[in-house]
């Protein structure tokens, strides 16, 4: 019986060993992974500027809402394929359109370039008389709205949800009405 104890607190032993050494393999990963990424980041190229001083859209910009695409030509790297292929159409004011299309046909992608998540390869998108490609980034984002499919709240009270910027006031806000339905 000697034996079989020693045998079984040896084993015992080994087994704590055994986590140890797991854990800090996994450590170890984590921490090689961590500054992988962190190299990754450092070569991600900046996106364009945040509001272009010399062609800034007027302050109610965009006035009725008049989107026309021109000859819209994207692709998600330099050497990848054309996404989408030269789309031209206009979509008048105060409709509403659907865009259907079968999974990867581009759907999301033509309003991430709305809102130039990716900037297109030829061709331009044109709001109410902007050609959305020569103005700032922030001034571009800041005009359009979206709603998207999945519903995100933030942490926090219902009032920030509403207002994440602080942009308005309490009576602003109470005061909200869906204008275009
Ligand atoms: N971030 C991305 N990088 C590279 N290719 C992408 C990216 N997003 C989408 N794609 C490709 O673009 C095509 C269109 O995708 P997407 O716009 O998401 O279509 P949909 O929304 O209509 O399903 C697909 O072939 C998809 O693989
Ligand atoms: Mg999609």
């Amino acid at each position: 019986t000697g034996f079989v104890g020693m045998a079984l607190s040896y084993g015992l032993s080994l087994n704590m060993s055994f986590v140890f050494s797991i854990q800090n393999q996994c450590n170890l990963a984590n921490q090689i992974i961590s500054v992988e990424r962190v190299n990754q980041y450092m070569d991600i190229q900046s996106e364009a500027a945040e509001v272009v001083e010399e062609n800034r859209p007027s302050p109610d910009w965009p006035q009725d809402g008049n989107v026309e695409l021109r000859d819209l030509k994207i692709r998600y790297r330099k050497d990848a394929p054309l996404v989408l292929h030269g789309i031209t159409c206009r979509f008048e004011a105060g409709n509403k359109i659907g865009i259907v299309g079968r999974t990867g046909s581009g759907k999301t992608t033509l309003i991430g370039a709305l809102f130039r998540l990716v900037e297109p390869a030829d061709g331009k998108i044109i709001i109410d008389s902007v050609d959305i490609s020569t103005i700032g980034l922030h001034d571009l984002r800041s005009r359009l709205g979206i709603i998207p499919q999945d519903p995100t709240l933030f942490q926090g009270t219902v009032r920030y949800n509403l207002d994440p910027l602080g942009q308005f006031s309490d009576q602003q806000i109470w005061e909200v009405r869906c204008t275009q339905i």
